[in-house]
């Protein structure tokens, strides 16, 4: 076999199934419908932990003492009121910016006002961590008010991230079960293995580079409808059907012209629903009914018995992603979908430095090879014979 061969052989589109690094982060079990990180069950995490404390976790690697837990959630709260260049740069945007694009961009000038910013050391990447778990989500729900030319809310820091996130956003306190379940969603999105973002934020990293440019990276590698911005495009697409009696035209259309359905199907989740839109489901529900609004669900459901039926009948079934139901969960929370995917951004942020720590202990540069099928040995044509 000729090592042309060799490589065509090894060659997986879109990496399918390689093994690209080594983790101790988070465990998928495909097969048996859980997510782990740092060796918890997600399932567990949500009734019993916060996201502050899964941040912790994520980022440490172990679940903190009673005194640390205070002390991040101290830094945390210190970080929460932005920078006010930060908020200049945000009314400056032009009119319509797109919040994933804001967030991308705000993130990354945050860098400059850093206290650790010349800093790589293991240390001060926690520290930059904290921070930007904090300003992301205080950034987020300040958006809407700066690119309005609004004054936002101050931060309130008696309110948990989850709490506060709601309450800049909102203007008004958030129920208990809101709060709650908005917490479930952050720690429900913190991580998940080598996914797109959270691969591009280790690639970054590799090149020995520096926390903000890597998330920043990861934020644009989230964007795309493909990974996390199918949060958005599953409320697009429940808003464009509008009442349960066009479902099933709609999706019929949907079908016959080959499109996705956003928030269905997963690389890793192959042969089961994505055990996070399981838990969402149940958190859509119970919102559904503290709120009595139960189109949002309803809808959903009937895009799920189609998209099940049809998948069925071609022999590849698909099932919900977290994005699915996430969707129904923000919008029940009263989140203007245009921030969906900049909340999932603030969630997996903890990730996402969890991962930029990780690669920097037991660092090698990644850099695969391609599979080159392009032209070889052209003769060089004069621009006048072209
Ligand atoms: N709607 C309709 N068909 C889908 C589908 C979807 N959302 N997701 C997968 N399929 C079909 C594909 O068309 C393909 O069928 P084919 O072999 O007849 O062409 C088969 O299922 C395998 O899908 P493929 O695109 O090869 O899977 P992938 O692992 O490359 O892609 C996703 C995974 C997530 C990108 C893909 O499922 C998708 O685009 N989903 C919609 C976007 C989304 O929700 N993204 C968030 C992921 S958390």
């Amino acid at each position: 076999m000729t090592q042309a061969q060799e490589t065509k052989q090894d060659f997986k589109a879109g990496l399918d199934g390689v093994v690209a690094g080594e983790s101790r982060i988070c465990l998928i079990d495909g097969n048996a419908q859980k997510l782990f990180y740092r060796g918890y069950n997600v399932a567990d995490l949500i009734v019993h932990s916060c996201f502050e404390e899964t941040a912790y976790l994520l980022l440490k690697g172990q679940l903190p003492k009673s005194a640390e837990l205070v002390s991040f959630k101290a830094s945390i709260q210190s970080a929460l009121t932005i920078d006010p260049a930060v908020c200049e740069l945000a009314t400056k945007l032009p009119k319509g910016t797109d919040k994933m694009d804001a967030l991308r961009s705000l993130v990354s000038f945050a860098q400059h006002f850093d206290p650790d910013s010349k800093d790589n050391s293991t240390e001060a990447n926690f520290r930059k961590a904290t921070r930007l778990i904090a300003q992301t989500l205080s950034i987020a729900a300040q958006l809407p008010a700066l690119a309005e030319g609004k004054k936002p809310l101050a931060p309130n820091p008696a309110f948990s991230l989850a709490q506060n996130f709601l309450y800049q956003l909102l203007g008004r306190d958030p129920s208990a079960a809101e709060a709650k379940i908005f917490d479930q969603c952050l720690i429900l999105h913190a991580d998940h293995g080598f996914n797109a973002s959270t691969f591009t934020a280790r690639i970054v990293a590799a090149t020995l580079s520096d926390i903000h440019s890597s998330v920043t990276a990861a934020i644009g590698a989230l964007k795309g409808p493909l990974h996390g911005g199918a949060n958005q495009e599953v409320m697009k697409l429940i808003d464009s059907i509008g009442s349960l009696n066009k479902v099933e035209s709609h999706m019929q259309e949907m079908f016959a012209t080959g499109k996705k359905v956003p928030g269905f199907g997963h690389r890793v989740y192959r042969n089961c629903e994505d055990p996070r839109a399981v838990l969402l489901r149940a958190s859509a529900e119970e919102l559904s009914k503290a709120k009595g609004n139960h189109d949002l669900l309803d809808i959903s459901q009937a895009i799920r018995k189609a998209v099940t039926e049809h998948s069925e009948s071609r022999s590849k079934p698909i099932y919900p992603n977290v994005d699915f139901y996430s969707a129904s969960v923000y919008s029940l929370l009263e989140i203007p979908t245009d921030l969906f995917t900049p909340i999932f951004a603030c969630s997996r942020m903890a990730g996402w430095c969890a991962h930029f720590i990780e690669q920097h202990e037991n660092n090698r540069l990644i850099r695969p090879e391609e599979l080159y099928i392009g032209e070889r040995d052209l003769a060089y044509a004069p621009i006048e014979n072209r």
